[in-house]
């Protein structure tokens, strides 16, 4: 069946649904309100953090075709907030409405291997890699690889999960058994000098509005921190812009798009992975951005041309994590320059992203040294 495009752009007091009820579809949710437009979000879970803000919660599993069925005739266009929706639920609710991003795309997005056949025959360069079906493949895939290497699922990993450091054979292989056994990638372990991201936003016509890098410090596999501007110079700025628009462009994306990428200690631009949604590194632009990525969610899934993406100020974000809990809130809301955003989840723990601050400042460094000073004083 033909997918459905859309035609004319569609404004204010149009219906926009959004598969997922995280935090990710919440944001998107408020955004769209904030624009005039009615929301949609579809999420098994009755206390679903978007449930709270949106117009209509369609609480089911997100392959229940009577809830897709009623999720298509609600909707003017669909959006989603994370990567694993299934892709027949794509595929079903595009034949009737527009759904940005495409069915095909998430695909890419989903499997660790294709996206970087994508990355490389888009001209980036991912670190080498090989695909691991049977322990027969452990030998070809080091000689590919070189140790020490990071194995990783090729599906479903997220925050460091289903992922494990090889630095011998023999690790592989228990590393392999732990992780069940399923489709794995090896990858090279690069030496990095540091993370960024680039997040951007490509609507049908191919228009695109891209972000300047962000700078991305992981604690435990989650991100911790974002710095924007990334502290890299210019030019390597420049080109890991370009190579997102690139792969953006080869596959013909249309949404928000996030690529990680990594520099290493010779100053090498990796391409990491990509997100099909906006990106918890992207979570500054609600405040120091022209226009947020949510908001660009919403214009580009509309047909309208993409927000204007640069950056107002320096900022840097701070996840705030359930292993914080019960916050200090005096203590975050003591500097006048930090912006709260809660998520509204009823239960904290470990590792469970409750919420992010920005900081912002006229200084990079000050804003580092302040979000790092109220970071310190959290916990109650
Ligand atoms: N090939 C690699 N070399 C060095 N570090 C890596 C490599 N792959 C992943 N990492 C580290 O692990 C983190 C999580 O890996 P990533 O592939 O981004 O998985 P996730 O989907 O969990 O975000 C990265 O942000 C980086 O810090
Ligand atoms: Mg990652």
């Amino acid at each position: 069946m033909p997918s459905s495009t859309n035609s004319v752009p569609l404004l204010p007091g149009a219906t926009l649904g959004v598969l997922g009820g995280g935090q990710l579809g919440r944001m998107f949710c408020m955004a769209a309100r904030n624009m005039g437009y009615h929301t949609v979000v579809l999420d098994p879970d009755v206390n679903s953090p978007a449930a709270g803000v949106a117009d209509h919660h369609l609480q089911a599993d997100y392959t229940d075709v009577d809830s897709l069925a009623k999720m298509a005739s609600m909707c003017d266009a669909i959006t989603t907030e994370f990567e694993n929706v299934p892709a027949e639920s794509l595929k079903f609710l595009s034949s009737h409405k527009p759904v940005h991003p495409s069915a095909e795309a998430v695909a890419i997005a989903r499997h660790r291997i294709q996206e970087k056949d994508y990355a490389r025959n888009s001209g980036l360069n991912p670190a080498p890699y090989a695909l691991i079906i049977t322990a027969a493949d452990f030998d070809a895939a080091i000689a590919v690889t070189g140790l020490p290497g990071i194995i990783k699922t090729t599906t479903l990993g997220y925050d460091g999960k289903g992922q494990q450091i090889i630095n011998d054979k023999s690790q592989l292989e228990s590393a392999f058994n732990d992780l069940g056994q399923v489709e794995c990638v090896l990858e090279k372990k690069m030496d990095l000098a540091l993370e960024i991201s680039v997040l951007l936003a490509r609507n049908v016509e191919g228009e695109v509005a891209c972000y300047p890098p962000a700078e991305n410090e992981h604690v435990n596999g989650i991100l911790h921190k974002s710095i924007v501007p990334a502290r890299i110079n210019k030019d390597i700025a420049e080109k890991a812009r370009q190579q997102a628009i690139g792969l953006a462009n080869k596959i013909n994306y249309v949404g928000v798009l996030a690529v990680e990428f990594f520099i290493t200690s010779d100053d090498q631009l990796i391409f990491n992975e990509m997100a099909p949604r906006p990106h918890n590194s992207g979570h500054y632009t609600m405040d120091a951005s022209v226009v947020s990525q949510f908001e660009q969610q919403v214009r580009v899934i509309c047909g309208l041309t993409p927000g204007d993406a640069r950056l107002t100020s320096p900022v840097v974000m701070i996840n705030l994590l359930g292993d914080l809990w019960p916050v200090n809130w005096l203590n975050c809301l003591a500097d006048p320059a930090l912006k709260l955003h809660l998520y509204g989840k009823h239960e904290a723990r470990a590792g469970r992203k409750m919420g992010h601050f920005n900081l912002l400042s006229e200084d990079i460094g000050q804003a580092l040294e302040a979000a790092d000073k109220i970071f310190n004083k959290l916990k109650s």
